[in-house]
């Protein structure tokens, strides 16, 4: 416990006591005699928001995280007075507001403690910069478990880590290494089989500290801005999850080529060897569907320009490219070149777009063009700007996808590796320094990317990926992890990362396959192949200054794995769809670690390797060379091995063989998996038939599939297909129903089906209640062709 002589040496001040209070519709306002004014606002009956000012009233309220068109609404809101605090109830939790010193404490119906303040609200002001450093501090619970935060490099249970939000550009940052590139201050706590959520919205430089520096205490601060937190219910995991995900937004459904497989150095150039790569992807049959020209293909660094030594005519290569399936990504950056004759550069100081210093100068830095000055992406008419500009690239030369980079802001040659913090932004009106904007830069820049890229692509659907991001930026955009390294202990790193983007909101998400910096060996890349194909972005990228890391820079075996494994997530992307489809529609993480799949078996709150991909199978990483299987956790439920057929029964460790060209894959038993064949890209084939890979249970299980046109808009106006597939399982009989949703016709209309597990011979088949013999199905060892539309499939030992 901190002593009263201690806190007044920190120079904290706290609240005193509540003099006033009045309720306004979903608010209640309470006053303390020394100028602090407490806001709570009930969003939904697990949604409670918890804003402080000591001013003795509230700046605009702004904040580019939340999701303007959420839905708010509570059932009950109840708020009443005693003798010693007020409270607060709704339909889910209860929350006292202490009369003393503003203390608040949360429960759940039942009188369970979720969430209470230890010290609470408390701040410092800071003269050195003119403003407060705004301070919370909670009691940890017995046996508390922490998880969330983006893209920290740590374990997944961030229990007893200290952790700092200020977006950085980290070139080939280290295990432990803060701060990233990312910027998600929100947790989950996880204590008694309860979850629950904190999502403190402020920009400023924040930090979390989970029982590191007092074994009992979590605590989280900003340098500047308001204590803004929102608390969110569980008591599961994915309540919490999915809540913040529809706090903060949810992104449109991808076009299905972004889910396939990127192939991206830096940098291919010129034109011959961009062809050079695909051919070679086409002729070895590893299916590819994006090509990314890193910022080589710029005249000198200067963005929405081609050098035309390397590429003298980019709409002829990408036209030429897209007709062998390749879809072209193009690199794009904030920095713009100081240079008079460059037009944008003319046209963003004619219009006053740049930033700005304090005293009026624009700020100027160096990255690759040399010095640059930078569009100040949190004013909307710079955004407004800015998306123009990717007329001639989309609409004209036909490039289908933006990644922008350097957005943390990154500049060259400062110790701070950033802008000054005095440089000025508009923040959409609310003027402010660099100390605020720093975390929401990259995801303006991501946002205005985005609606340029939207607006051309239009009736397509836009991809955009970016380095650095802010809660809510996957309304806008993909990202992946950055500058890792090629060592095995990054592939530990890029397992855990994509779980906790997942985790927080951002799921589509991928590492450098293979590593940024550094050369892998060809058993680290088949290792992380193996790992990247069930990433919801996937894409190898290397610095290319060590060699190349294409996969026949490795020897034959790192070639067939690769095609292996990419050949099965092509067969995969129904699934994988279905899935985005999860999250795009209810918030649900397409990547489940452990933790979230069963947080009542305290067995899983230290697991980091294992993960679910979607809700049906498990999958566990080879993170060790001459690995011929390894140990790992089996949670809860029966589950096939994917390559043997076994049966596995959950909840205990378990060693899993392997050869090199696996890794352990376990399907839950019940599971429909829907495949398509394998394609070199998306679009490749025109297919009759989709395989259903039917895993037998004793008992029932549900299965989703999830088809649309796989791009356009046309799915938000009914034209999608949504299955649901019912398995039930008997001793001597397999029920499967098929109920479908949806104005859109699949172009497929022969269902293969192979019977796994079954604990019966097949005697007899019926389909819609009619009797088929045997031999008018094509039946032969399991597989099942069945060429007409169904509503029951009874197969009958
Ligand atoms: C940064 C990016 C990297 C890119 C390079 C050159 O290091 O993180 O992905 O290849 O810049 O543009």
């Amino acid at each position: 416990m901190i002593t009263n002589t201690e806190l007044e040496y920190k120079g904290d001040l706290f609240p005193t006591r509540i003099t006033a209070f009045q309720k306004e519709v979903d608010s209640v306002y309470f006053h303390t005699d020394n100028s602090v004014i407490l806001k709570v606002t009930v969003l939904r009956d697990s949604l409670i928001r918890f804003r402080y000012t000591t001013k003795g009233y509230f700046n605009n309220d702004f904040s580019y995280a939340i999701d303007k068109t959420q839905s708010h609404g509570y059932n009950f809101l109840e708020v009443t007075e005693e003798a010693e605090a007020y409270i607060i109830k709704t339909s889910k939790v209860v929350c006292t507001i202490q009369k003393e010193d503003l203390r608040i404490a949360i429960f759940d119906t039942e009188g369970n403690a979720l969430l209470e303040d230890e010290l609470g609200f408390h701040w410092e002001e800071s003269y050195e910069f003119g403003g407060n450093i705004v301070k919370m501090s909670k009691a940890a619970k017995e046996g508390e478990s922490y998880y969330g935060l983006g893209d920290k490099a740590t374990h997944l249970n961030l229990k007893g880590k200290r952790v700092e939000n200020w977006a950085t550009d980290q070139y080939a940052f280290q295990k432990d290494q803060e701060p990233l590139y990312k910027v998600v201050p929100f947790y989950i706590g996880l204590h008694h089989k309860t979850a629950y959520g904190i999502f403190f919205d402020n920009t400023f430089r924040t930090f979390f500290d989970f029982c590191h520096e007092r074994r009992n205490v979590t605590s989280f601060w900003a340098e500047g801005g308001e204590m803004n937190y929102y608390f969110v219910y569980g008591p599961q995991m994915s309540d919490v999850v999915t809540t913040y995900t529809h706090l903060t937004g949810k992104p449109e459904m991808p076009p299905l080529w972004a889910l396939g497989y990127h192939q991206c150095k830096w940098s291919y150039y010129p034109e011959s060897k961009v062809k050079e790569v695909t051919a070679k992807f086409r002729e070895l049959q590893i299916p590819c569907d994006a090509i990314y020209l890193d910022i080589d293909y710029m005249d000198g660094f200067r963005c929405f320009t081609w050098n035309k030594d390397y590429f003298p005519d980019p709409k002829r290569m990408v036209d030429e490219l897209a007709a062998d399936g390749f879809k072209t990504v193009v690199i794009i950056d904030p920095g713009i070149k100081i240079d008079k004759e460059y037009s944008i550069y003319n046209e963003a100081i004619a219009n006053d777009y740049f930033c700005k210093r304090a005293d009026g100068p624009y700020m100027k830095g160096k990255v690759w063009p040399g010095e640059c000055n930078f569009p100040d992406y949190t004013n909307p008419v710079v955004r407004e700007w800015w998306a123009g500009l990717f007329k001639e690239l989309i609409s004209d030369i036909g490039v289908k996808g933006v990644w922008n980079d350097m957005n943390e802001p990154a500049v060259m040659e400062v110790p701070g590796k950033t802008f000054p913090m005095d440089v000025r932004h508009d923040y959409d009106g609310n003027p402010c320094s660099h100390r605020k904007a720093h975390n929401i830069y990259g995801t303006q820049m991501a946002r205005a990317t985005y609606e340029g890229v939207k607006r051309f692509a239009y009736p397509k659907r836009p991809f955009i990926i970016t380095r650095s991001a802010y809660s809510g930026a996957q309304r806008y955009t993909s990202s992946w992890t950055g500058d890792n390294v090629a060592t095995w202990e990054h592939l530990w790193i890029a397992n855990i990362q994509m779980q906790r983007m997942s985790m927080s909101g951002m799921g589509f998400t991928g590492s450098d396959i293979g590593g940024f910096a550094e050369q892998p060996s060809g058993e680290l890349y088949a290792r992380w192949i193996q790992l990247g194909v069930f990433h919801p972005f996937c894409r190898t990228h290397s610095s290319g200054d060590h060699g190349d890391q294409e996969p026949w820079s490795f020897d034959e075996d790192v070639i067939n794995i690769t095609r292996k494994f990419v050949s099965l997530r092509y067969q995969l992307l129904p699934y994988l769809y279905t899935m985005f489809w999860q999250y795009v529609n209810e918030g649900v993480p397409m990547l489940k670690p452990l933790v979230y799949y069963d947080q009542e078996d305290t067995q899983t709150h230290y697991r980091t390797d294992e993960f679910i991909f979607g809700d049906q199978i498990l999958v566990c990483p080879i993170l060790e060379a001459n690995s011929l299987g390894r140990r790992m956790y089996i949670p809860t439920g029966n589950w096939y091995n994917y390559w043997t057929g076994e049966i596995v029964s959950g909840r205990k460790e378990a060693w899993v063989a392997t050869d090199y060209d696996q890794i352990p894959i376990f399907i839950k038993e019940g599971a429909i998996i829907p495949k398509y064949p394998v394609q070199q890209y998306v679009g490749e084939k025109q297919f009759d038939e989709i395989t259903l890979e039917v895993y037998y249970k004793l008992g029932k299980e549900k299965s989703m599939l999830y088809e649309d046109a796989q791009d356009g808009y046309d799915y938000n106006k009914g034209r999608y297909s949504l299955t649901t597939f019912r398995l039930i399982g008997k001793e001597d009989q397999l029920i499967i129903q098929q109920h479908k949703e949806g104005k859109f016709d699949t172009a497929y209309a022969k269902f293969r089906i192979n019977l796994h597990g079954l604990p019966f011979k097949v005697k007899k088949i019926q389909l819609d209640n009619e009797k088929i013999t045997l031999d008018n199905v094509a039946f032969d060892n399991n597989t099942l062709v069945i060429d007409k539309d169904f509503n029951e499939l009874h197969i009958i030992g």
